[in-house]
């Protein structure tokens, strides 16, 4: 049977690591996909021959319609990124038939429902394993292995960046603007970095988990969004003084009036497994009510652990060439005419417990002040920790744990706790996430 041929859009990280994987594996690929696939064509601006052996044999040009437009192609491999003009050469790709590969969480996160739309019109599948989490096959995890089960909530260190520099922070008392270079040299870092440390890329990723879960549409706009940049060393150490550690989490949770859907820096217990999952890596947890908590581990970026996920796209897609188009997995999961207009809930109705450090004068009846404004919203005092003074200086940090409460109350404590003449400064906090799963 002739091969299947791929069109190639990107020849950076991913699509290097795309074109070497394939060749390299072609054998074990072709054994396992039914027939050859074939990089025939590629697009890329630039590209650097010496890290693609190979890439001579087939037709490099800087004109990605021209890939999409070539009627010899049966699979279009985005590997641009970003939104445009990726929207469009993945739009164009559709109307041409094509079947499309995608790395390109971005593009998923916010234009996914037209572009799902226009491919169930045209019959055609667009997978995007490696949008989500790099090497970790989490979109079939979910949309396949736990099919069976009612999702509860699922959590996850979906941006290796981020985790890279809390990591380094609390190992080894790194500067955070130190920490982020070493990750865009590693080249795992967006090519805007502000989307790795203020949430967007974790929001892009979240924003299709949980479409994938509960089978609701993709709504990136719905998301909260909060980064790390406001993490201090002190708060990692006072973290860990209370058993915690602080890491850059996507949550996910169905209550019954809702969905959170939230992106924050999170202290969550140092026992639970994710808290030790460290460095560049990802894991995503998943709490299901027939199989309970799942955990899945992994390289989330860089370009062989990204390509593995491309390339079992690529092998999917051939696999399923023959099938019948109403007869494939969903690209959502769910039957497009079954997803649910189920609310997204405002940060303000969202229950979660916190973490709160403020600056207190170091005088009596101080700390009383701070939990009568708590005690009467109701809210309830976990932990507490006063520490020494620095010398000389006449404030102390304070740093309080509280049991779980609806936001809305929170914000109105923090409020009132920042107008007292006792308290200086800012109140930071930071939610805090049990992660049981009884
Ligand atoms: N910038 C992303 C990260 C790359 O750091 O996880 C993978 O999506």
């Amino acid at each position: 049977m002739n091969p299947v041929n791929v069109g190639l859009l990107g020849l950076g990280t991913v699509g290097g690591g795309t074109f070497n994987v394939l060749n390299r594996n072609a054998e074990e690929i072709t054994r396992r996909a039914g027939r050859g696939i074939l990089i025939s064509h590629a697009a890329a601006r630039a590209y650097d021959p010496s890290r693609l052996p190979g890439i001579d044999a087939i037709s490099v040009t800087d004109d990605a319609f021209a890939v999409v437009d070539n009627p010899d192609i049966d699979i279009i491999v985005e590997l641009i990124g970003g939104y445009e003009p990726a929207r469009e050469l993945v739009l164009k790709a559709i109307a041409n038939d094509k079947h499309v590969v995608t790395a390109n969480k971005a593009l998923i996160a916010m234009h996914g429902n037209e572009i799902f739309a226009a491919a169930q019109e045209k019959g055609v599948m667009v997978a995007f394993e490696a949008a989500v989490a790099g090497g970790i096959p989490i979109i079939k995890a979910i949309r396949e292995g736990l099919a069976a089960n009612e999702i509860k909530w699922l959590t996850g260190i979906i941006n290796g960046t981020g985790n890279f520099i809390l990591t380094e922070m609390r190992d080894k008392g790194r500067d955070f603007a130190d920490v982020l270079s070493e990750a865009q040299a590693l080249g795992y870092a967006e090519a805007d970095p502000t989307f790795d440390i203020e949430g967007i890329d974790a929001a892009h990723k979240l924003t299709i988990l949980a479409s994938i879960a509960f089978g609701i549409p993709l709504q990136f706009d719905k998301v909260y969004t909060e980064g790390i940049s406001h993490i201090t060393r002190d708060d990692v150490g006072y973290a860990e003084e209370f058993g915690h550690r602080i890491k850059h989490l996507g949550f996910t949770r169905r209550t019954e009036e809702g969905i959170e859907l939230r992106v924050h820096p999170t202290l969550i217990p140092d026992r639970r497994l994710i808290a030790n999952v460290d460095g560049v890596m990802n894991a995503v947890l998943v709490h299901a009510d027939a199989v309970g908590p799942t955990l899945y581990y992994g390289a989330g970026a860089g370009s062989e652990p990204t390509a593995s996920a491309v390339v079992a796209d690529i092998i999917d897609v051939v696999r399923t060439l023959t099938a019948d188009p109403e007869n494939r997995v969903p690209h959502l999961a769910f039957q497009p005419h079954a997803l649910a207009a189920v609310t997204i809930l405002g940060m303000d109705d969202v229950e979660t417990a916190y973490y709160l450090r403020m600056q207190a004068e170091d005088r009596p009846g101080v700390l009383a002040e701070v939990t009568r404004i708590l005690g009467d919203l109701g809210i309830s005092i976990e932990a507490i920790l006063q520490k020494e003074p620095s010398p000389g200086v006449e404030e102390v940090p304070v740093i309080l744990l509280s049991h779980v409460v609806r936001e809305r109350h929170m914000n109105a404590a923090i409020r009132q706790i920042e107008a007292l003449d006792s308290i200086h400064g800012s109140v930071t906090r930071i939610r805090l996430e049990h992660l049981d799963c009884d």
